[in-house]
């Protein structure tokens, strides 16, 4: 049978919709987990707390679209259904912006009470997504600073501290962010690593409010800062705002190093291009919903050289480029800037 483009894309399209559920589900509950290594999976004498029956239709479905296998009642995953399935954690962020879906009606009407970010699941996905580019920020600090403190401006769930304090131990951690969900669970989980800390809820964006704090708590220390994909959250595309935002973190802390992580805003010509290889546009979509401007990185590069900021490093993530354009653009940038 030929199968034509847009029929593929259909079933592409629908399939997304379904796998992205159970997915998120059955990886937050850590159920994937339990079952990944398993040579065979018999429902019967399933311990979890989920319905058999539920499970039997759910494992009928993979084994429809190829993530497992049938044997004597038992279920085994193929190697497609595995590599998958290992990559729930991937599922997360994009699937924490569910409410902005479910009621896309009220949205298209201008009514946004009921679009709201699932912020436990969506910090359980950015420290996990994010550990690739954690390691070479984490590299970074150890080779090129002298840095004994931190700075993490957005904490979420703390990862990133966590994660630097394994290989590299800091005296004190100060956190910020806006949302009461990360600062209680950023405090709980510094708390189990025994790291010194202090996190307060308040938006990232009035540096005079917590610089106040930051000092009385850090004291001498020597600081680096981190700004885990907030650029976008605090921009509101506003070129200016990020500017002065930046230079008054500057003037606070004239001797610390900052890291900034942003994802970036490729034209769309590279992106329908790539559109088989990247969930950029998908990531756009759910930001642009939720009023977050996510800056090209011309714009971006414009705003550190306005800035009183010197990039000292810069790596970027994921290029895409067109066949016949030189030009690469990265899905993600990271600068360290002094
Ligand atoms: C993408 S998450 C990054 C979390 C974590 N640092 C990481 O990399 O895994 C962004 C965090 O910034 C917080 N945030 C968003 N806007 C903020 C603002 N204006 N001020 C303070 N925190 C904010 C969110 O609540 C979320 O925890």
């Amino acid at each position: 049978m030929d199968i034509s483009d847009f029929q593929k894309n259909i079933v592409q399209n629908l399939r997304g919709f379904y796998l992205t559920q159970i997915i998120s589900y059955l990886g937050k509950s850590n159920y994937i987990d339990s079952i990944i290594n398993k040579k065979k999976i018999d429902i019967n004498k399933d311990k979890s707390v989920f319905s058999k029956k539920v499970l039997k239709i759910i494992f009928d479905y993979f084994c429809n679209v190829g993530f497992s296998i049938k044997k004597n009642n038992n279920y085994i995953l193929t190697e497609l259904g595995k590599d998958v399935l290992k990559r729930y954690s991937s599922y997360f962020v994009p699937h924490s912006y569910k409410n902005y879906f479910y009621n896309l009606g009220n949205l298209l009407k201008n009514d946004k009470s009921k679009a709201i970010v699932d912020r436990e699941e969506n910090i359980l996905g950015s420290g996990k997504t994010h550990l690739r580019y954690f390691i070479q920020a984490i590299s970074f600090i150890k080779t090129k600073t002298k840095a004994t403190s931190l700075i993490d401006i957005g904490i979420g769930n703390a990862d990133f501290a966590i994660n630097l304090n394994r290989q590299y131990k800091l005296q004190k951690i100060f956190g910020v962010d806006y949302s009461k969900i990360s600062v209680l669970r950023s405090i709980k989980s510094l708390n189990k690593y025994n790291i010194n800390n202090r996190v307060v809820q308040c938006d990232g964006a009035n540096v005079k409010y917590w610089s106040k704090k930051a000092k009385k708590f850090l004291k001498n220390e020597n600081i680096v800062i981190s700004l885990w994909f907030l650029i976008h959250e605090i921009s509101n595309n506003s070129e200016s705002k990020i500017i002065k935002f930046l230079n008054e973190i500057k003037k606070q802390f004239p001797g610390a190093t900052i890291i900034i992580c942003e994802l970036v805003n490729i034209p769309y010509e590279i992106l329908s291009y790539n559109k088989e290889s990247t969930f950029i546009p998908e990531y756009l979509l759910f930001h642009q919903l939720s009023s977050q401007g996510v800056l090209s990185i011309e714009k971006l590069n414009l705003i550190i050289k306005k800035s009183n900021y010197k990039v000292i490093q810069k790596i970027n993530f994921d290029e895409l480029k067109k066949n016949n354009v030189q030009k690469k653009y990265p899905s993600c940038v990271l600068l360290f800037l002094k």
